[in-house]
């Protein structure tokens, strides 16, 4: 069992003595106590401005935060991570995802660096090609639909990257994402695409995931009826694993690689990405890759006191690990970033969900808090009840869009700073009589301000997301990059769709899962 990371100790300690003499802080009191609270507890980066001012958080602790960052050997982790260690201890392998957006410059070496240029090249000519008519379908009908089938990583960055992007989506194909396996989506595509002008994309980095192949046989199904031998035209591939794409039935030349290096939460800057570049096309795609690169070059040269990702890291690792909050609520203020929160629930969760420390001892200090969230003009109809008279456990992280075309009235802004004051001061005394209506108050959250809503400014926000995880990764001791936890379920789901199709079974059953097989007619 690990009491605090080894490497930082007496920071953590510190910082457990802080918040033990700080239980009384209030964050409305502290603005009192020093006027300048917002400019000393916020930063911009990029086209981005980070307001953690109203954090649970004193000078001390924000001090010691940075004290603990430091003694975690941020700069020497850092450089190892930008330079291609294999810091993913437990399969050993490195984590270059920057170095898909990193161009010629990216410091993990020429030979990834062609390997990089060279598959944006193919996806590029395949993206032009398809969106100017000229590369067309077995019957020589432009594409005019994409179909991505993928769960996960392999579907989650380009859906929520699609949709918030849609205003540069004004080309000639649409796109449509199908994860879930049991068939209702792609039977609805099916009721009003035309063969003849959709290309489906099969991504999958292991190109073993069943939702995904389950999909894709499908698709394979309904447009060999209607497209022949030419069918294998209407598909692409992108996978770490070519001769599973060959054996599919992908054309090399419609195959982009994936490589270990590149976890799946982490892919959407590769031909995973491949979705969305065909709708927004390759000038917008490349804007997205460029305001990722910018967040790295920022993460990679700025101070800790000075860096967006390690500041928004601290602000989560101290409400965590210190506080006691055991979750973050992420609220975009524009209803194109529907579904960040669930991408960021698979980049956060998926990296931070642990248990042991890189030394394989269980931690006994709370690392990875839940994540959830929605648009937050839809969140104050629902959850935000909770937030303001509820569970006290909950730091809120609020996303606005400074210019918003789609919002000339600005309402969403004003209900989002509305509700990150309500929060923190709360009206308690003018409720003193009703305790039914009081808002205690004093509930933390950061404000997350967007320039506007731009392939460059989104590469820049997800960027950011993915350092910060980075950091508290570093702080936490523990491996951000490998996801054991999903490979149980898989492997009992594969024995139970056995028993389920009444096949004979020798898995062991507990009379619960035995009970419910016997009701579903197993
Ligand atoms: O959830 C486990 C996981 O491996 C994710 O990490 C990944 O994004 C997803 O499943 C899909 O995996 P693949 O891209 O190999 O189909």
């Amino acid at each position: 069992m690990s009491s605090y990371p080894a490497l930082a100790a007496p920071q953590w300690q510190h910082l457990e003595a802080l918040a033990a003499n700080e239980a009384g802080f209030s964050v409305a009191e502290a603005f009192a106590t020093d006027p300048a609270r917002f400019e000393h507890f916020s930063l911009a980066a990029g086209d981005l401005f980070l307001d953690f001012s109203k954090n649970r958080m004193s000078p001390a602790a924000l001090a010691g935060l940075l004290d603990l960052v430091r003694a975690s050997g941020f700069h020497e982790r850092r450089a190892a991570k930008l330079s291609g260690e294999a810091i993913n201890r437990s399969e050993n392998r490195a984590v270059l995802h920057t170095a898909l957006r990193a161009g010629q410059a990216g410091p993990a070496g020429e030979v990834i660096a062609a390997e990089v240029a060279g598959e944006l090249e193919r996806m590029a000519v395949l993206v032009e090609g398809m969106r100017s008519g000229i590369i067309t379908g077995a019957t020589g009908k432009p594409y005019t639909d994409v179909v991505n089938i993928g769960i996960g990583g392999s579907l989650l960055g380009p859906h929520m990257a699609s949709r918030a992007l849609g205003r540069y989506a004004a080309g000639p194909m649409r796109n449509h994402f199908i994860s879930d396996p049991d068939g209702c989506k792609l039977r609805d595509l099916m009721g009003y695409l035309d063969p003849e002008t959709t290309l489906v994309i099969v991504a999958s980095k292991t190109f073993t995931t069943l939702e995904t192949l389950v999909n894709a046989r499908a698709a394979k199904a309904w447009l060999s009826v209607r497209l022949g031998q030419g069918a294998d035209r209407h598909f692409c591939g992108v996978s770490a694993r070519a001769d599973r794409m060959s054996e599919f039935g992908i054309l090399p030349e419609q195959q982009f690689r994936m490589w270990d290096w590149v976890g799946g939460r982490y892919s959407v800057w590769s031909a995973i990405g491949l979705a969305l570049a065909l709708v927004v096309g390759m000038e917008h795609f490349r804007a997205f890759l460029a305001g990722a690169k910018l967040m790295d070059e920022h993460f990679a040269s700025a101070e800790p006191e000075a860096n967006l990702p390690v500041l928004f890291a601290l602000s989560h690792v101290w409400h965590a690990s210190f506080l006691g909050m055991t979750a973050i609520v992420n609220l975009p203020y524009q209803p194109r970033l529907k579904l960040l929160p669930a991408y960021l629930q698979q980049l956060e969760m998926e990296s931070l969900g642990k248990r042991v420390n890189h030394a394989g001892e269980v931690v006994a200090y709370p690392v990875g808090p839940l994540i959830f969230g929605q648009v937050g003009n839809n969140a104050q109809h629902s959850f935000m009840q909770l937030m303001h008279q509820g569970l006290d456990s909950c730091l809120a992280d609020f996303i606005a869009v400074v210019d918003d075309p789609d919002a000339p009235e600005r309402l969403g802004l004003a209900n989002c700073l509305a509700q990150s004051r309500a929060l923190m001061v709360g009206n308690a005394e003018a409720m003193a009589g009703e305790p039914h209506r009081i808002c205690p108050g004093n509930r933390p959250s950061n404000t997350l301000l967007l320039k506007e809503l731009s392939p460059h400014i989104l590469g820049q926000l997800l960027a950011l997301y993915e350092h910060k995880v980075f950091v508290q990764s570093l702080v936490w001791d523990i491996n951000a990059y490998d996801q054991w936890g999903v490979e149980l379920g898989k492997q009992i789901a594969t024995q139970l769709q056995a028993a389920l199709r009444g096949e004979p079974t020798e898995l062991p059953l507990d009379p619960s899962t035995a009970g419910l097989l016997k009701r579903l007619g197993a």
